[in-house]
């Protein structure tokens, strides 16, 4: 694999490989001395456009606990706000001898763009409205951790809702791809004016009424109401979408045993998740934190890895 661009183009074993190579990653975690010697002498840049807290620097972490040199270039406080193009920004960058760029960028599309102007290995971290890959691998990592706990199995025929501001949504995008190709049962569910034009073509279940679907359910993947993305009004009042779409306290008591809450931060507390339902037993938000590192570790060590593997 050269790139991580998108779930749409991950195979089944290719996502599988990574999944599981993330399961020896994560013993680093625990470790005292987090380091592993695989990515010494390799440079990573992680070229952030757009606002990050978890995703740059759980990328900064994966790429230090492998050893490699990360670097952090964001477009405030670089050339970007100098009036320079992205093909100069990534061309200079890629000119100093960089192995691989991390790229958040608000525009869909932007990360196959720069990995065909650049020789670097391009993970894409976000790309507007499109994709974020290592986000879905996460959320699959711990689900997939979450069910074998629990004695439920695989994905095979499990149904996972993503609630909320699919429109605006790279994870949803992301998401979608990767469960279909494990073999779990995708459900989306958002009023109208927030799902993305032509959804009825992904293949999969749809509707604007979460509560006829919210007993059924294996997880319940709360998404960000995106503001800022926002031009219009999309919903009447915060109230009144909490009232709908929110996981509310008597939405959660509503989840069938066994049942888990997903959501990739950062949080609207009281807008799309309640708190109860944000620090509940079955939250997984912090464990999707935590698993984070441990499955970009794996993405890093799988697109630029030496053959010798790896000594854990
Ligand atoms: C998401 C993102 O930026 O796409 N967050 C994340 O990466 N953890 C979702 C969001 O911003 O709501």
């Amino acid at each position: 694999m050269r790139h991580l661009l998108g779930c749409r183009d991950l195979s089944y074993d290719d996502a599988l490989a990574i999944l599981d190579l993330a399961e020896q990653m994560q013993q680093v975690q625990f470790r005292q001395v987090k380091k592993l010697p695989a990515l010494r002498g390799r440079t990573i840049v992680n070229a952030f456009f757009e606002d990050s807290t978890r995703t740059r620097t759980s990328f900064e972490i994966a790429g230090k606990w492998l050893s490699a040199d990360t670097i952090n270039v964001s477009a405030r406080g670089s050339s970007v706000s100098k009036g320079e193009s992205l093909r100069d920004t990534m061309l200079t960058l890629d000119a100093m001898g960089v192995d691989a760029f991390v790229i958040r960028h608000p525009s869909s599309g932007a990360a196959a763009q720069v990995a065909g102007w650049v020789g670097a290995h391009i993970i894409n971290a976000g790309d507007g409205q499109h994709e974020h890959p290592t986000q879905a691998l996460l959320d699959a990592y711990s689900m997939r951790k979450h069910w074998r706990e629990t004695g439920q199995g695989g994905f095979e025929g499990k149904r996972v809702a993503i609630v909320g501001d699919l429109l605006h949504s790279r994870v949803v995008r992301s998401n979608v791809y990767l469960l279909q190709t494990l073999g779990a049962t995708p459900v989306l569910v958002a009023p109208a004016t927030l799902l993305p034009a032509g959804v009825d073509t992904w293949g999969v279940e749809i509707t604007t009424d979460f509560d006829e679907v919210l007993e059924g359910l294996d997880i319940a993947m709360m998404l960000r109401v995106q503001r800022e993305r926002m031009a219009g009004g999309f919903f009447p009042t915060p109230r009144e979408y909490s009232d709908a779409y929110g996981l509310t306290f008597e939405r959660l008591s509503r989840l069938k045993q066994g049942a888990a809450i997903c959501h990739p931060g950062p949080m609207n507390r009281g807008v799309e998740i309640s708190s109860a339902a944000a620090d509940a037993v079955n939250s997984l938000v912090l464990d999707q934190v935590a698993s984070g590192v441990a499955v970009r570790m794996s993405v890093l060590y799988t697109l630029l890895g030496s053959e010798e593997g790896i000594r854990l």
